[in-house]
């Protein structure tokens, strides 16, 4: 089983990198193999037209496609700005949206379609990120197509959730993204991904 994490901060001191490292240390301890990917590492151009023009697709998008078509599942976590997912993820998915058939992989639509995804995000403030999952739930899957588990978790008050390890304090927090990583493994080998 294969997952593909993604996280959307645009900090360096991210929570939302913290939740992500957690989760994948949750999927590797239940025997899926991880890639992770931080967006605001992988410095992708915003999208822009005449670049691609001019260029192609960029190779960090390129490379992203390939982490995403090899996956059998995805677990996306990212803040939210001002009610909405972060522009480095909205930014990913554009650059993807582009990328047609070739070198190998299927165009990113195919590579979307029907493949299981599920939502953490994480906050300073009292609704962890919670308003802007209903929107990209339904980016997701209108655009495309990716089938988006009912199970989420947004993760509140973020400044005092991880210790200095970088492991969630309290159990029942940590159980709760546990029973996301389930879901979503679970849902992959249903899938028979
Ligand atoms: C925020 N923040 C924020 N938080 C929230 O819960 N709901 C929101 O709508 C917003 N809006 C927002 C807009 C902008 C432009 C910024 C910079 C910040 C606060 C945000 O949750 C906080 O900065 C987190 O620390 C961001 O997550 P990372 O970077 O720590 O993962």
């Amino acid at each position: 089983m294969k997952l593909l994490v993604i996280s959307g901060s645009q900090r360096q001191g991210s929570f939302n990198l913290r939740l992500a490292h957690v989760a994948g240390g949750m999927a590797r301890d239940r025997g899926a193999e991880v890639q992770a990917f931080d967006l605001r590492a992988l410095n992708l151009p915003v999208y822009d037209g005449d670049l691609e023009a001019a260029q192609g697709v960029p190779a960090s998008a390129r490379t992203l496609h390939a982490a995403l078509a090899s996956s059998d599942a995805l677990l996306l976590v990212t803040p939210e700005y001002n009610g909405f997912p972060t522009p480095l993820v909205i930014n990913a998915f554009d650059w993807l949206s582009r990328l047609p058939a070739g070198e190998g992989l299927p165009a990113a639509l195919s590579t979307t379609t029907n493949k299981p995804v599920a939502l953490l995000s994480a906050s300073p403030g009292a609704l962890g990120g919670l308003r802007s999952m209903n929107l990209l739930r339904q980016y997701l899957q209108m655009n495309f197509q990716m089938l988006v588990l009912p199970q989420q978790n947004a993760l509140s008050r973020a400044g005092e959730a991880f210790d200095d390890a970088g492991a969630l304090k309290d159990p029942k927090t940590a159980a709760a993204v546990a029973g996301v990583v389930d879901a979503l493994l679970s849902a992959a080998g249903r899938l028979g991904r």
